[in-house]
């Protein structure tokens, strides 16, 4: 059994973590590829409601092993939380079955503030990002200066070199952002003892991948965030800071294409996006409040209202050719069922021109020029989340799956109608 690749296909939230949690009854090892706790992923399941940020989805199925990988950034304070929760929950996060890539980069404290502090000073400009450090922890790795996982295993230089790396974003705290500096005592006091908790589950990750791969047995790459936010193919600058496509999976665990053998892109029924930036099908009025209330769109991190609107075909086109999908799973159908006509964006268009490819590349302001066209189609009125099967749902709500099959060209094979593990057709 080779490699199965999870992919946000929009702007994040589209429903990863149920969807992993679905897929990993199958799996080994389930890896976390990108992003840090910038991610929320929720799994609803055998009575428990998970808000995961960087421990995998695939955690409640005790025979497999979980691996944070090279690609990821880890807050070490919000991963040792997040095992303590899990632990009273009496979920097993010991060093056997959680395991964290040597490769992974460490968020500081001072990575957070520089977060923080560099989004205000973009002013207007803001990306609205969810100040877990993500980006200047990133640009540290570019800059090949940042501290790396497999340095914990001696905490005590760990912690010399988290009091250096503090002193020196101390110093663009103060002079750059007028801010005051954080304490390198205490963050190399803390991170001595996040160190010693987790050495233990330090491993080769990309070693590990390639045992299981090699074993025949399925390793589910899971992605953190959505193409449009991927930093070469998302609405840049509008995007995180690392590779949330399927190409991120290799990278971001170490091991060859030729293992994958399916890519799976996960997709609303309609459109969110948390945070600034372009979203051609946003819907500021009625309808979109009332998707964002019916479909619970708040921020699983940050509590953030999400902006909500239509189904775009451009999109989910673009993330068919970006991530070379071989299916959707099309989360939430289920939050449309009782509005009376539904639009999808089947294609964009600028002075008479059209295109049915999402224009990515010339930035955000030749984006603005582009406006969707919309198809209409008719809504239904019923309660779907207790349907099991494609055939029981309402025509209408069957015939929206039908269409975007036939327009982007990719087959839904997963279709959410609630939250829960078993609330879906597939
Ligand atoms: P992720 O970041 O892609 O894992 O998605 P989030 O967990 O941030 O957001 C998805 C939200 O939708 C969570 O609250 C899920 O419990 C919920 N959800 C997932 N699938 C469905 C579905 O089919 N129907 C409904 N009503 N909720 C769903
Ligand atoms: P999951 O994995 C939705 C957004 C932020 C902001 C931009 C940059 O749950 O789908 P960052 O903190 O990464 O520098 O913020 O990206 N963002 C997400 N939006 N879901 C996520 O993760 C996100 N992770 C980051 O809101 O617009
Ligand atoms: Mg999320």
């Amino acid at each position: 059994m080779p490699a199965v690749v999870v992919v946000g296909a929009q702007w994040g939230d589209e429903g990863k973590g149920r969807v992993v949690d679905w897929l990993a009854r199958e799996a080994q090892l389930v890896a976390r590829f990108n992003g840090g706790d910038n991610a929320g992923h929720t799994v609803v399941a055998q009575g428990h409601t998970l808000k995961l940020h960087l421990v995998p989805s695939g955690v409640l199925y005790p025979t497999l092993t979980c691996l944070i990988g090279a690609g990821v950034v880890v807050n070490p304070a919000q991963l040792v939380a997040e095992m303590d929760e899990l632990a009273a929950l009496g979920i097993d996060v010991g060093p056997s079955r959680l395991k964290l890539s040597a490769a992974a980069h460490i968020i500081l404290p001072t990575h957070r503030a520089l977060d923080g502090a560099r989004d205000a000073a973009r002013g207007r400009g803001a990306i609205g990002t969810t100040k877990r450090g993500i980006g200047p922890t990133y640009a540290d790795k570019a800059a090949r200066v940042n501290l790396r996982a497999g340095e914990m295993t001696n905490p005590e230089h760990f912690a010399e070199r988290v009091a250096e790396a503090v002193r020196a974003h101390n110093r663009r705290l103060q002079e750059q952002y007028g801010m005051e500096p954080l304490s390198p005592e205490q963050a190399a006091a803390d991170y001595c003892a996040y160190a010693q908790r987790l050495a233990p589950h330090l491993t080769d990750g990309s070693a590990l991948v390639g045992e299981v791969l090699d074993a025949g047995e399925m390793v589910l790459c899971e992605a953190a965030q959505g193409l449009l936010l991927d930093l070469d193919h998302g609405t840049y600058p509008y995007v995180t800071s690392s590779s949330t496509v399927a190409g991120g999976a290799l990278t971001g665990l170490g091991f060859g294409p030729r293992h994958v053998s399916r890519v799976i892109g996960i997709a609303k029924a309609y459109t969110t996006r948390v945070g600034a930036g372009p979203f051609p099908t946003e819907l500021l009025d009625e309808v979109g409040d009332r998707i964002r209330e019916v479909g619970g769109e708040y921020g699983t991190t940050t509590g953030r209202p999400r902006r909500c609107g239509w189904l775009d075909l451009v999109i989910l086109r673009y993330a068919a050719r970006i991530n070379g999908l071989d299916e959707f799973a099309l989360t939430k159908l289920d939050v449309l069922s009782g509005l009376e006509r539904l639009k999808v964006a089947v294609a964009y268009e600028r002075d008479g021109e059209r295109t049915e490819h999402f224009p990515a590349e010339f930035g955000v302001e030749a984006l603005a020029q582009w406006k969707p066209v919309y198809e209409e189609l008719p809504g239904w009125a019923e309660d779907i989340s207790g349907v099991r099967s494609r055939g029981d749902l309402p025509p209408a709500a069957r015939e929206y799956v039908a269409r975007i099959e036939e327009w982007v060209g990719v087959p839904v094979t997963f279709i959410g109608v609630g939250p829960e593990r078993e609330q879906k057709i597939c």
